[in-house]
């Protein structure tokens, strides 16, 4: 695997491999060991024309523990301001000498073009494109899953996840249904039919569109923001009729299995999809899923441009 840029670019094999290496990953760094000498000299460009909280600072930051040198590039305040096209942008960090780019962009297909088009020899980490895919986000979810739900296995045989929200904007949704149906897992998404995608269908999941009655049969349920910026219409109603509906909210949550975990890949809208009572609640994984997007990011640089992948 040279480039990650949609979970469809891993086999179950390579998915298991970089869940497996974050374990080991996450054991060496709780025993001391913060920092790892693995990829000092190599350059890692964090290249961000979107804007992002958790997966910018935890690409940084997992870099950084792994002795990367580390250049984050930010489109606002950019030549890209002045127009530079994306091909340009990946010249110029071809000639700076990146070993491998981590791209954030508002168009689908950003990073697949920087990965195939031959502008740019580095790794390219696709850490979100358009609505299309977010596949590193993806890999925390299921490495939370595992910790919590399946700790001592490599699938997720037997278990259900539950979707549930704006899958129409979401490029979590898409990389997670992906992702976790290939592991094992029964997804269930859940949603109002003018937020799912044309063609869901054909997607490896099962289509609810009422979430009362599923709630009881979920093992984890990932709450999706809903992405009002990308509305150029009405979806629904209201924002209290679409919190009513598909809200999750202390009652709905009371009607989970016991063991069951509250996700949300963040930013959220408490009040929205989630209540803020649920979101700092007893099940919630929100703020883990953050931490693990460190180790995970770790283990998928260590795979791809460390050399681990050929071990
Ligand atoms: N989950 C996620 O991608 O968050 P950011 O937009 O803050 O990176």
């Amino acid at each position: 695997m040279k480039h990650l840029v949609s979970v469809a670019d891993l086999t179950k094999t390579e998915a298991i491999r970089i869940l497996d290496t974050a374990m080991q990953l996450d054991q060496v760094t709780e025993h001391g060991a913060k920092k790892l000498p693995t990829l000092r000299g190599r350059t890692v460009v964090n290249l961000f024309y979107e804007d992002s909280t958790r997966t910018r600072l935890s690409f940084e930051l997992a870099a950084k523990r792994l002795s990367a040198d580390v250049i984050t590039f930010s489109a606002k305040g950019s030549s890209v301001s002045k127009g530079e096209s994306l091909k340009d942008t990946a010249l110029t960090l071809q000639a700076m000498g990146a070993d491998a780019v981590i791209i954030r962009h508002f168009a689908s297909g950003a990073a697949h073009q920087m990965a195939h088009t031959g502008w740019i020899k580095a790794h390219i980490i696709n850490a979100g494109d358009g609505t299309h895919e977010h596949p590193t986000q993806a890999l925390l979810d299921a490495y939370t899953i595992r910790r919590h739900l399946a700790p001592h296995r490599q699938d997720f045989e037997g278990l259900t996840v539950g979707i549930v929200g704006d899958v129409l904007h979401s490029r979590v949704a898409r990389s997670n249904i992906g992702l976790l149906s290939a592991l094992g897992a029964k997804v269930i998404v859940v949603g109002p039919p003018t937020l799912m995608p044309v063609g869901v269908e054909e997607w490896p999941c099962e289509i609810r569109y009422q979430l009362d009655d599923s709630l009881p049969e979920l093992d984890a349920i990932m709450m999706l923001r809903v992405q009002q910026e990308r509305m150029n219409g009405s979806f629904f109603p209201s924002v209290e009729e679409y919190s009513r509906e598909y809200g999750l909210n202390r009652i709905r949550a009371s009607r989970l299995p016991d063991h069951a975990v509250v996700m949300h890949p963040g930013p959220m809208n408490r009040g929205v999809e989630i209540t803020a009572e649920v979101a700092d609640g007893h099940r919630s994984v929100i703020t883990e899923q953050v931490a693990n997007g460190v180790i995970v990011r770790m283990a998928v640089l260590y795979l791809l441009i460390g050399g681990g992948a050929h071990d």
